[in-house]
């Protein structure tokens, strides 16, 4: 392994602080993109005070999220921790697990989400959609899209494909919001995630004792710890499955609608073409990247990416947005704000969205589809939809841990 001098890093006082806010709702944090124009890793500030490196450019980032030398686990020294106690408390699930141990866990659930599966959910999911538009159809405008659309979908999808009750979905968006949401105290957060981790347990009683077809039903029927998989590990799994799943498309569904209503001619190409719905849905996730505060990782060995030494037990933060944007992979546009050009047909694939290596999204797959439906749908079956009050007076999530819409009032 090569080992360099690092090029100059800004000064341990005034490094800036990660996340940072976005000051355009719709562009990278302004120090993440004077980052990547400089060129290599930058020293930043978390929540408590510790420093570690920030990637920016898509290369790198791609590059360290490959690496074998960093790893994902929350316990190991020196890793840039979300949250007060959050190394000690949070449940070991797969998101924090490094090879092998994270290998065979994935490996049981990932066919639970592959393209085929997800597919095979198209007509749930277009009946879901549909019924949400009734609904909204017949409340009358104007409706608040978050609370009447972007939520309710992705939550009724994870239920459906866990084979949980929707009327349940009170405990997991408390949940969910415990986890993004910094402002949760610790102590309410471990409530929160001890009264989920009860349910989970019990649910998966009750799928051992009455199966059906579902992801829960199935792996305790086929594996059922028999196997290697850790059964005593099921609860935690399906407590990530749901929080992971579920705000998260929430707000790219607000965000992907927004992006349409304020570009007609996007939306008009959508509609004409509805073969580019999965060409769309790729160019909303790179455009918005709504991960700010994530993948999050620490060396286990000493490495050099980017042009910079990593060494064994510093910290590395990713800007997925800044890395998403980065010209030199999608040429992007040249306004302030946004200072990025959508373009749906673009192709977008290779966007980082959904992070990269190992941990990469294990339900990309489902949240595509929903997108997928939904956009065209919607418009199809409400061609008048439009914002209820000006654009700036949106109240964006700036500074949360996953980008988004507060409130999306829309009328038709
Ligand atoms: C638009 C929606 C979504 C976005 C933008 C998103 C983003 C991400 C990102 C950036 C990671 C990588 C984290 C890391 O490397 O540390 C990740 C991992 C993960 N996501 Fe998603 N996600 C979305 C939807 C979902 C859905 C619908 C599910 C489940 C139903 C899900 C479940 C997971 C899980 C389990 C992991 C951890 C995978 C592993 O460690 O192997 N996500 N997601």
């Amino acid at each position: 392994m090569s080992t360099s001098t690092p090029p100059t890093v800004v000064s341990s006082y005034d490094a800036p602080f990660y996340p940072a806010p976005r000051t355009c709702p719709f562009s990278a944090p302004e120090q993440h993109t004077a980052f990547r124009e400089a060129g290599g890793l930058h020293k930043v500030t978390i929540w408590d005070g510790s420093q570690h490196w920030l990637a920016t450019r898509h290369e790198d980032i791609r590059a360290l999220l490959a690496s074998p030398a960093l790893s994902s686990n929350i316990r190991k020294p020196g890793y840039p921790e979300f949250v007060p106690h959050h190394s000690e408390r949070a449940p070991r699930n797969i998101i924090n697990m490094d090879e092998p141990e994270h290998g065979r866990l994935r490996q049981m659930l990932t066919r639970e989400f592959s393209v085929k599966r997800t597919r095979a959910m198209h007509d749930d999911l277009l009946k879901i959609t549909d019924e949400l538009i009734d609904d909204m159809l017949a409340k009358g405008g104007p409706v608040d899209f978050i609370q009447d659309f972007a939520l309710p979908l992705p939550s009724m999808a994870i239920c459906l494909v866990l084979g949980i009750p929707y009327e349940d979905h009170a405990l997991f968006q408390r949940m969910a919001n415990a986890t993004t949401d910094l402002t949760f105290s610790p102590e309410e957060r471990l409530r929160l995630q001890e009264q989920a981790l009860a349910y989970y347990a019990d649910l998966v009683e009750r799928k051992r004792r009455e199966p059906g077809d579902d992801l829960v039903s199935r792996l305790v029927t086929e594996h059922g710890g028999t196997d290697g998989f850790p059964a005593e590990l099921l609860p935690q799994q399906l407590n990530l499955l749901v929080i992971a799943g579920h705000e998260t498309t929430a707000n790219m569904l607000g965000l992907g609608l927004l992006a349409l209503l304020r570009e007609p001619g996007q939306r008009e190409n959508l509609l004409a073409h509805p073969e580019l719905a999965a060409s769309a849905t790729e160019e909303m996730l790179r455009y918005w990247s709504i991960v700010a505060a994530a993948p999050r990782r620490v060396a286990v060995e000493d490495v050099e990416i980017g042009g910079q030494l990593i060494r064994a037990g510093e910290g590395v933060v990713f800007s997925l947005i800044s890395g998403n944007h980065d010209p030199s992979v999608f040429g992007t546009g040249e306004d302030e704000c946004p200072a990025d050009k959508l373009d749906i047909a673009r192709g977008a694939r290779n966007h980082l969205a959904f992070g990269f290596g190992v941990h990469q999204c294990l339900g990309q797959n489902l949240a595509r589809v929903e997108m997928q439906i939904a956009w065209p749908r919607l418009f199809e079956r409400i061609p008048g939809l439009r914002l209820a009050v000006p654009e700036q007076e949106l109240p964006f999530k700036l500074d949360s841990v996953v980008h988004g819409l507060k409130s999306l009032p829309v009328t038709w």
